[in-house]
């Protein structure tokens, strides 16, 4: 970091939550990850804006972290400044069929409590783990539907500290990718619908059940590791390379789905990182595919 002591002051001038050298293992659902330099928590979105315009500033390294739940961070953890979202979770209807969410709040539980009050459309994204700003940033979505096409709007932070809105017509969201990668949300508008809400419960529990079936929830995994390549299917092509139950140290991959590891405890990055490697050489030589990440890696 280039102005270590500088950012303790500076946060505990402004009262900003924080911690020093905190292992990112603790937020990340893979439990993997060393520390980083600060761990920072605003609650507001001032707090937000005051320590995004500081690093920019500084041009100190800035890393947003959501959910934890798509990330792998390598376990000699990162030299900068961690922004840990889970504080900022304001919920304020727009009058306009939707209502604008926090970054931080979690996407399993506005599904939830969207359909309880009264709203239908994000149960297609049912049983999918992270925070709303992290599913906006990588078009988080599955068979029945990505979180792009209900964005009305997000708001981000600027590099000079402003929030700034961009309408959905500014956005573009493909298959697991967003032109928001480089920027901070801070908050995201979403347009639902009113109707068939006995239909959205009913969909929300089959996808529920579904998954459960078909992905091995109750284990530290990162759900999908690889992107689906064209015209074919990650999990697939893994399970064909006969990679199911493939280990290395504490990492394994997923007797259940093959696009999932798995932390079986006590598991480091570099046995993730290892694993993903063999991975893709080997699907690369039996198929000739080779394999994109869907997770991130810090
Ligand atoms: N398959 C196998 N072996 C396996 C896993 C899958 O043969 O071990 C086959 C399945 O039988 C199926 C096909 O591969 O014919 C596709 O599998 P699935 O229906 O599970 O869907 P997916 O393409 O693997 C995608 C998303 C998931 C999302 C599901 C359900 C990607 C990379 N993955 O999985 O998202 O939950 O659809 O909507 O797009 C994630 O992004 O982290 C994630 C888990």
């Amino acid at each position: 970091m280039k102005e270590d002591e500088g950012w303790g002051t500076f946060l505990t001038g402004k009262a900003i939550p924080f911690r020093r050298n905190e292992p990112l293992s603790k937020y990340t659902t893979f439990k993997v990850g060393g520390p980083a330099s600060y761990l920072v928590e605003p609650r507001t979105t001032d707090e937000l804006a005051s320590v995004v315009k500081k690093c920019r500033a500084e041009g100190e390294r800035l890393y947003v972290l959501g959910g934890g739940s798509n990330l792998i961070v390598r376990d000699e953890g990162v030299n900068g400044i961690v922004i840990r979202t889970s504080s900022l979770k304001s919920f304020a209807e727009d009058g306009k069929g939707g209502f604008t969410v926090g970054c931080g709040y979690q996407l399993s539980q506005i599904v939830h409590e969207s359909l309880d009050k009264g709203f239908s459309g994000l149960e297609a994204l049912t049983g999918i783990p992270g925070s709303v700003g992290g599913a906006v940033r990588m078009n988080a979505g599955g068979k029945y539907g990505e979180i792009g096409g209900m964005v009305r709007s997000v708001e981000v932070i600027g590099d000079d500290g402003a929030p700034r809105i961009l309408e959905a017509k500014e956005l573009r969201f493909g298959y697991r990718s967003s032109n928001l990668k480089e920027r901070v949300i801070s908050s995201v508008t979403l347009r639902l619908g009113r109707e068939s809400l006995e239909a959205a419960r009913e969909s929300y529990r089959k996808i529920m059940e579904e998954k459960r079936g078909a992905q091995p929830f109750g284990t530290s995994n990162a759900g999908c590791t690889f992107k689906n390549p064209p015209g074919g299917k990650a999990g697939r092509l893994i399970d064909e390379a006969g990679l199911k139950g493939a280990k290395i140290g504490r990492a394994r991959v997923s007797e259940l789905h093959a696009n999932f590891l798995i932390n079986e405890g006590g598991c480091s990055a570099d046995d993730l990182l290892k694993l993903i490697t063999q991975i893709q050489e080997r699907v690369a030589e039996k198929s000739g595919v080779s394999l994109e990440l869907e997770v991130v890696v810090w």
